[in-house]
């Protein structure tokens, strides 16, 4: 069931506590996850936002000032080339707009402590991430 699999995601980083319209997002300590699969790090630390697939429709997106970005459409939005370094550059430093609101959280310190801040296990998790969300690429 689709809201089963919300409630599994959404314990990664931000836990939704949520009653009709009076939603609240609560932050909760990042869990651990495998190194090795850009997917289940994306299920995990992105889809809350970013939704399963990537559109950018996650259960917390109504709550954000912003709202997240499509990963799926960052190659067609790039000339048909995906552009690995700003996904890689958003994952480790985030993503400041002319706008200055700040959403999309910083991802680099978070994987730091997952990765028992091996600045080496932090590449490869961003390297991980970044080839999962080309996988999500439209066509
Ligand atoms: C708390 C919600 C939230 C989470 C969790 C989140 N993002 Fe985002 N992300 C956003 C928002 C909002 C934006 C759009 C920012 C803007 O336009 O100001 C965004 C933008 C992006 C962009 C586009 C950057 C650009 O310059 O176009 C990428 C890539 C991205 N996120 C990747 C990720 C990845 C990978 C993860 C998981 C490690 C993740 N996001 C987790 C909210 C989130």
């Amino acid at each position: 069931m689709r809201m089963a699999g919300f409630f599994v995601l959404l314990l990664g980083s931000l836990l939704f506590a949520g009653q009709g319209s009076d939603t609240a997002v609560k932050k909760v300590p990042p869990k651990q996850t495998p190194i090795d699969s850009g997917a289940k790090m994306y299920r995990e630390y992105c889809a809350s936002c970013h939704g399963l697939h990537g559109t950018g429709d996650g259960p917390v997106a109504p709550t954000l000032v912003r709202r997240p970005t499509d990963l799926t459409l960052l190659s067609q939005k790039n000339g048909g080339k995906f552009p690995v370094l700003l996904v890689k550059n958003s994952i480790q430093n985030g993503v400041t707009t002319a706008h200055g609101s700040k959403d999309m959280p910083v991802w680099g310190p978070i994987l730091s402590t997952v990765s028992q801040h091996s600045q080496a296990l932090v590449t490869l998790r961003v390297e991980n991430l970044t080839h999962y969300i080309e996988t999500l690429q439209v066509k």
